[in-house]
């Protein structure tokens, strides 16, 4: 299984719509085993798979989450009754990921998350590379994608940390190019810090529109860039305010009646297979 995360510390710039459509590209398309994973707190992926009431019904059937990955020691708990009391986390063989009904499968995350935030030293950054090193042992997966938050955060931390992989979703404007080089730089305090040895499987421009100004002059900065040049994809994902629209009823890039979109889509989900699967 070779696990890839999903990162830019720029916020909006289409990580999550791009891991939730190459999950299910990869499925539908490629026949892998996918396993995505939400360490997000704002939870989107998590929204694009599970709607609202059943998203509660299943929290409320103790449904497994990425918190259960993150409280994998004894974890202090308050009780009114009881006083203060340690509460058993689940065994990894309890922590089971969510049939998404597409195929792929979902270990959702939830708003909880942030109060983990502040219990720091406790090794939460590695809890997640321990459960993926489990789940590897079952071989029940090709691919595992983890899309990450857009802060520098202990969930990044934890993702890099996991993965083999690290691929930038990025949009063509120059606000979000100059991001860049920050995002390179945590990665690699990431890598020094501790020890991870992640490698970029490419940057995908996002939210394009082909005939602009803008998008061009990406581009060509991109393709004459040193640093950049290998990694740009050539393939884009295609502006269409249909993905937008339908991301919360269930629509997925691949239902959306689009050849040029769908086109553009499966050539990513192509040269992201070659890059990570060599
Ligand atoms: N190709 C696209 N065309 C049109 N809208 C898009 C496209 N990709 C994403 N969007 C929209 O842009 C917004 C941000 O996308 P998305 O949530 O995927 O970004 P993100 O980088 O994961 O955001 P965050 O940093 O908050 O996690 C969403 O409303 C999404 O529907
Ligand atoms: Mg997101």
């Amino acid at each position: 299984m070779v696990v890839v995360s999903f990162v830019n510390m720029k916020g909006g710039v289409g990580k999550t719509t791009l891991a939730v459509n190459i999950a299910d590209f990869l499925t539908k398309r490629n026949s892998k085993r996918v396993l995505l994973i939400d360490v997000d707190p704002q939870f989107n992926a998590t929204q694009c798979l599970l709607k609202g009431k059943e998203y509660v019904t299943y929290l409320e059937n103790s449904g497994t989450t990425i918190v259960d990955i993150f409280n994998y020691t004894k974890a202090a708990s308050v009780s009114v009754v009881e006083g203060t009391s340690e509460k058993e986390s689940k065994a990894y063989n309890n922590i089971i990921p969510y049939n998404t009904g597409r195929g792929f499968d979902l270990i959702p995350s939830q708003l909880d998350l942030f109060r983990f935030e502040m219990a720091p030293g406790q090794g939460t950054e590695n809890r997640l590379k321990n459960y993926l090193n489990h789940i590897k042992e079952q071989d029940e997966y090709d691919i595992c994608i983890i899309d990450c938050p857009p802060t520098p955060s202990v969930w990044m931390t934890s993702a890099l940390i996991a993965s083999d992989y690290y691929l930038i979703p990025s949009k063509p404007d120059p606000i979000s190019m100059t991001g860049l080089d920050l995002l390179e730089g945590i990665i690699k305090e990431r890598k020094e810090n501790y020890g991870c040895g992640c490698k970029c499987a490419g940057l995908v421009l996002t939210v394009v529109e082909k005939n602009t100004n803008v998008y061009k002059e990406a581009v060509s900065y991109f393709s004459e860039s040193p640093k950049w040049k290998s990694f740009l994809y050539e393939p884009a994902v295609l502006k269409r305010t249909n993905i937008a629209k339908g991301q919360l009823n269930g629509t997925f890039i691949i239902d959306i009646e689009d050849s040029d979109l769908r086109r553009q889509f499966s050539l990513i989900t192509q040269e992201f297979l070659k890059r990570v699967e060599g």
